[in-house]
């Protein structure tokens, strides 16, 4: 092989991934254990790590075997095996971190720690060739952050959530809501299953005001979203049966030029960020869906562009900056 090879491994949260990617950025083989379903179906509807660690140890060999079957190489083809070593939840991680380390201990390869946002950010120059710097907006069930990228590891912290991230705003919503009980639903993120039903929906029929309008920083907020329509849900089972599809378009209704995170594969939230991004003369980019939600492609990713900018290979694994300097 003339090009670097690099696997990459992520199991931060309910996704036990894998994927093989080359410096062309070229996805040489992948695989994907969705833990959605199990999680869903549990008292809380929430994530229970340890059920989320057992199920990553059930299922990272026979992943990461698939991906390398799939990719046509051995262990030792690999130039490298990139990992997500945080943040996450700790127990999910542990399991990816502790297979690779027996992977580069056996073959003797580099391993490159991935921080899971930075591989969220950078994404979108796999699928879209994008110069440093750009603006990233990043939403996902754990995490709300705008930043300016202004190289691989360099990142330039614009904004916030100071409180929930969307994606966990909208899981919360739909669990009130028991989404999961709607036939066409029962195998979607809460999110997903929102923006489904949301067609039905006329996101205007309910006047909700999104908090921090007036905020004079790029700070965000979701929990006040989220009592909005917590209150809205309890007026409304109070009075008549509730009108699920006007009140999920209007959950939708929130509103930088890069885009991704899981949230960001939804295509109301996506239009709604290319009109602010048009009306400030700017295009926006997003990764396709799948792209935007946990999967290995972003990890192996981060691998072949931390080895091209000669970074934090083995060593400065608490060194990724995420603060302004
Ligand atoms: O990036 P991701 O897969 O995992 C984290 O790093 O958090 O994001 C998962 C989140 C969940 O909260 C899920 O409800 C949300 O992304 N999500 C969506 C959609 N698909 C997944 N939210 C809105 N619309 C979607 N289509
Ligand atoms: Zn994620």
């Amino acid at each position: 092989f003339c090009h670097k090879l690099v696997l990459g491994i992520e199991t931060s949260c309910d996704d036990t991934a894998a994927a093989v990617v080359d410096e062309t950025g070229s996805v040489l083989g992948e695989a994907m254990h969705s833990q959605t379903e199990v999680h869903l179906n549990t008292v809380t509807g929430g994530i229970v790590p340890p059920v989320a660690q057992q199920l990553h140890r059930e299922n990272i060999q026979r992943i990461v075997e698939e991906t390398l079957s799939a990719s046509r190489i051995s262990p030792s083809d690999l130039s490298a095996i990139a990992t997500t070593i945080k943040p996450g939840l700790a127990l999910s991680l542990g399991v990816g971190l502790s297979f690779s380390l027996q992977l580069v201990k056996q073959f003797k390869k580099p391993f490159i720690p991935v921080h899971h946002m930075e591989a969220h950010a950078l994404t979108i120059r796999l699928t879209n060739k994008v110069e440093f710097p750009f603006l990233v907006l990043l939403i996902s069930g754990g995490h709300c952050l705008l930043a300016l990228v202004r190289g691989v590891s360099d990142f330039l912290l614009l904004g916030k959530s100071l409180d929930i991230a969307p994606g966990d705003m909208l899981d919360k919503v739909a669990r009130r809501l028991s989404l999961i009980r709607h036939p066409e639903c029962s195998t979607m993120s809460g999110g997903k299953a929102i923006e489904h039903l949301a067609k039905e929906g006329n996101r205007l029929h309910f006047n909700i005001n999104p908090p921090m309008q007036n905020a004079k920083n790029c700070d965000f907020s979701f929990t006040g979203l989220q009592h909005i329509i917590d209150k809205l849900i309890t007026h409304k089972e109070k009075e008549e049966g509730i009108e699920k599809g006007q009140i999920l378009s209007s959950a939708a209704d929130i509103a930088a030029a890069v885009v991704s995170g899981g949230v960001a594969s939804n295509l109301y939230i996506r239009k709604a960020l290319e009109i602010v991004a048009n009306a400030a003369q700017c295009t926006l980019l997003c990764p396709p869906p799948r792209l935007c939600t946990d999967n290995g492609i972003m990890v192996a990713w981060n691998g072949i562009e931390r080895l091209r900018a000669g970074l934090g290979v083995l060593h400065d694994v608490e060194d990724i900056r995420y603060e302004p300097k």
